[in-house]
C-alpha cells in the first residue's frame, strides 16, 4: 500500500533525474565545433585534473575535452592569459551542504589525493571534505608542498588523514590564509614552521591527536582571526605571552586538551576583538583572573571543567556587556555569586552548575530579559528565588536549580505550579511559610550544549565549511537526488 504522496514524489524525482541526465550530456558534449581562437586549458593541467578526478572515482571527467571551458561545481579556472590559456585555480571535493555539492569520492575505499595536484602551479584552493575518509592515508605533503606560494586555501576536513603534519609542507606554503585539517587522525606535534604562515587568517586543527606543547611561534601569526586547536592532546602552559599577540583573534578554542598551569591573566586584555573563548576541559589551576572581564567584544565565555580552580567569580565580568553565553561548570567555584548582571543585557545562557557556590541567588540574575537558560544546580545556594513570574515562565523547563538544599520558594509568591511541583516546605525563614525548591520538575533543555548554541551564530563557525550533518533531512530523497544530479551532471557551461 503506497501513499499517494510517495507516488507523487517518486514521479517528480524521476522527471528531475531524466532532466538532469539530459542537461549533463548536453553540457558535457557541446555540439558546437570548437574554433581555434577559443581559450584552452593548459594541456599539462588538463591531464593533471583528469588524474585527480579519476583518483577520486570520477572518471567521467576525462570525457570532458576541456575542463576549464566545460566546468563543474568544484573546479575554477583563471581568465585566459596572454597566450589565450586557462589555468586551474580551485579544486573542491565532497558534499558540503545540500546546495553545495562538489564531486564526491564515489569509490570510497580507493579514493585518494592524486600526486598530480603538484602539476597545477596556479592552484589557489584545494578542498577535500569527507572524501577520502574510507581510505585513510597521510596528507600528500610533498605534492602539496610543490604548490608553494600559489596555494592560499588548504582544507582537508574530515578526510581520513593519518600521520604527521609535515613541517616542510607548512614551510613552503607561505601564502596560505586558511589551513583547515579538522577531524582527521593526525598524530604529531604542531610544527614550529607554522610560524612561517604569516598570512594565516584561519587555523583549524581541531579533532585530531596532536600532542606536545603549543608552538611558541603561533603567537607571531598576527593576521590570525580564528584559532581552533580543540579536541587534541596538547600539553604545557598557556602564557600571557602566548595570547597577548592575538589582538586580531575572533575565536580562540583550546578546549578538550591537557593544558595546565595557571590561567593567563593580563594577556587577556589584549584580546579586544575576541568573541568566543573556550578553554573548557583542560587541567588549569589557580583563580579566574579579573582580566577575563576586560575582553570587550566577548560573546561567549566557556570555562567548563577547565580544572579544579577553587576560585571566586571575578566581579569584573560585569563589564562583558556583549556576553550571550557564560558557562563555568564543574571547576570548584566558591563564594557567592556577585550581583553583577545588571549591565549584561545580552546574556541568554548562564551555567554555573556543579560548583560550590554559596549564598543567595543575586537579584540581577533574575532581571535578565534575554535569559533562556539558567543552570545553577549542584551548588550550596540558599534563600528565596529572585525570579518574577515572567522570568520563571520564560525559563520554564530551562531553569535548573536542583540540589541546592537551602533554596526556598515563598508560598505566597506567584511562581508557576510547574515550578512548585514536587517541592517541599522548608522552615525557619522569616515572612511566613516557604516551600523548598529541592526539585523542579520538567527540567529539560533545548540547548543541550553551549557550543552548539554559540555555533548558531556564523561568527563562531570555525570555518566557512560547516558540517551539514545537523541540517534538516525531511526532504532527503530530493536532496540525494539533487546531489546525484549535481554530481552526475556536474556541469555548467562556461560563457566565453
Ligand atoms: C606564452 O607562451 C610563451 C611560449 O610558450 C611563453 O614563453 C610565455 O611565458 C607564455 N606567456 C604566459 C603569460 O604564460
Ligand atoms: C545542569 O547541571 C546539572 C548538574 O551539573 C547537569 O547534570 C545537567 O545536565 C545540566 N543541564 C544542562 C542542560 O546542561
Amino acid at each position: 500500500m503506497v501513499h499517494h504522496a510517495d507516488v507523487h514524489l517518486r514521479f517528480e524525482m524521476e522527471i528531475l533525474a531524466a532532466l538532469c541526465l539530459h542537461l549533463a550530456l548536453m553540457a558535457a558534449f557541446p555540439s558546437t565545433a570548437s574554433t581555434p581562437d577559443l581559450p584552452r586549458t593548459e594541456p599539462e593541467e588538463l591531464h593533471a585534473v583528469y588524474e585527480i578526478m579519476s583518483a577520486t572515482g570520477n572518471e567521467w571527467a576525462s570525457r570532458i575535452p576541456d575542463v576549464c571551458r566545460t566546468r563543474w561545481h568544484g573546479i575554477k579556472c583563471s581568465q585566459p592569459d596572454a597566450n589565450n590559456t586557462l589555468h586551474v585555480t580551485e579544486l573542491s571535493f565532497g558534499v558540503l551542504s545540500d546546495d553545495t555539492a562538489f564531486p564526491a569520492c564515489t569509490n570510497m575505499e580507493m579514493a585518494y589525493i592524486s600526486p598530480a595536484i603538484a602539476r597545477l602551479p596556479y592552484l589557489r584552493r584545494l578542498f577535500f571534505y569527507k572524501c577520502c575518509i574510507s581510505n585513510p592515508k597521510p596528507i600528500p605533503a610533498e605534492d602539496i608542498a610543490k604548490l608553494g606560494g600559489s596555494l592560499e586555501v588548504l582544507v582537508l576536513r574530515q578526510n581520513g588523514h593519518t600521520g604527521a603534519i609535515s613541517a616542510r609542507m607548512l614551510a613552503s606554503l607561505v601564502n596560505l590564509h586558511t589551513l583547515d585539517l579538522h577531524g582527521n587522525s593526525l598524530s604529531s606535534s604542531i610544527p614550529p614552521s607554522i610560524g612561517f604562515l604569516q598570512n594565516l587568517v584561519l587555523l583549524d586543527l581541531s579533532h585530531n591527536h596532536l600532542f606536545h606543547e603549543l608552538p611558541r611561534l603561533l603567537s607571531t601569526l598576527h593576521s590570525l582571526r580564528v584559532l581552533d586547536l580543540s579536541f587534541n592532546r596538547l600539553q604545557g602552559l598557556l602564557t600571557d605571552d602566548d595570547i597577548s599577540k592575538f589582538s586580531n583573534l575572533y575565536k580562540l578554542d583550546l578546549s578538550h586538551n591537557m593544558l595546565s598551569g595557571s590561567l593567563p591573566s593580563v594577556g587577556f586584555t589584549h584580546l579586544q576583538n575576541l568573541q568566543l573563548l573556550d578553554l573548557s576541559f583542560n587541567s588549569f589551576s589557580g583563580p579566574l583572573p579579573p582580566h577575563l572581564g576586560l575582553m570587550a567584544s566577548l560573546q561567549a565565555l566557556l570555562l567548563n571543567n577547565i580544572g579544579r580552580l577553587r576560585s571566586g567569580i571575578p566581579v569584573t565580568l560585569r563589564h562583558l556587556s556583549q556576553l550571550e553565553t557564560l558557562a563555568i561548570t564543574s571547576v570548584g567555584l566558591v563564594g557567592e555569586i556577585p550581583d553583577i548582571f545588571y549591565g549584561m543585557d545580552k546574556l541568554k545562557v548562564v551555567r554555573m552548575d556543579d560548583n560550590e557556590l554559596t549564598g543567595l541567588i543575586p537579584k540581577s540574575l533574575g532581571s535578565l530579559q534575554q535569559l533562556v537558560e539558567l543552570n545553577l544546580s549542584n551548588n550550596r545556594l540558599i534563600g528565596g528565588l529572585p525570579f518574577s513570574e515572567d522570568v520563571t515562565r520564560r525559563l520554564h523547563g530551562r531553569l535548573n536549580i536542583n540540589n541546592n538544599a537551602g533554596l526556598c520558594f515563598h508560598r505566597n509568591s506567584q511562581h508557576s505550579p510547574v515550578i512548585l511541583e514536587g517541592t517541599h516546605a522548608c522552615t525557619g525563614m522569616s515572612g511566613g511559610p516557604v516551600i523548598l525548591a529541592e526539585k523542579i520538575k520538567g527540567f529539560h533543555s533545548s540547548i543541550s550544549n553551549p557550543r552548539e548554541f554559540v555555533a548558531q551564530s556564523n561568527l563562531f563557525s570555525s570555518s566557512p565549511f560547516l558540517d551539514s550533518s545537523s541540517t534538516n533531512r525531511h526532504d532527503a530523497p530530493f536532496l540525494v537526488l539533487s546531489r546525484v544530479c549535481i554530481l552526475v551532471v556536474l556541469v555548467d557551461l562556461v560563457s566565453f
